[in-house]
């Protein structure tokens, strides 16, 4: 089964919201699999958003994805990838459709809400970034 990996970032941590983005996907076909509260250091940052590194805005969302903690979480389902990304809407909350998680929670296209893997490739290489086999489970 098809698993992604889902991050809570500083800005919806801060406004009390993790729970209520991980319940809407439990609510939608996603299996939570995986769950840890962390606060990402620098080097962990620079290797998740790696692909990002030449892009302006790097040193800004290295600072705001270390700025407080986090959650991780790993869904699991059908299309789990294809799907988050279509809950969660557009990256820019400004371009979000209505009813996505971005569209209700994001703030601005760096404050928002969530990260969630863009492809199966890229789930497999961020969830072992974030979880150790023994702390995704099969139930
Ligand atoms: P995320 O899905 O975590 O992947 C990369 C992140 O970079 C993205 O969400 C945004 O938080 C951030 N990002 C993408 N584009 C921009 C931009 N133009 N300016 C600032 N931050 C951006």
């Amino acid at each position: 089964m098809e698993r992604s990996l889902v991050l809570i970032k500083p800005d919806a941590i801060k406004r009390g919201l993790a729970t209520t983005i991980l319940s809407r996907l439990e609510t939608h076909r996603l299996k939570l699999v995986g769950l840890k509260m962390l606060h990402v250091d620098k080097a962990m940052a620079e290797l998740h958003y790696a692909v990002h590194k030449e892009k302006p805005f790097f040193d800004d969302l290295i600072d705001f994805i270390t700025s407080s903690p986090i959650v991780a979480a790993v869904f699991e389902g059908e299309g789990a990838v294809e799907n988050i990304r279509k809950l969660m809407g557009n990256t820019n909350p400004a371009k979000a459709d209505v009813g996505t998680v971005r569209w209700d929670f994001g703030i601005d296209i760096q404050q928002n809400a969530t990260h969630s893997s863009d492809s199966l490739e890229t789930a497999k290489k961020e969830i072992k970034l974030f979880f150790k086999d023994s702390e995704i489970f099969d139930y």
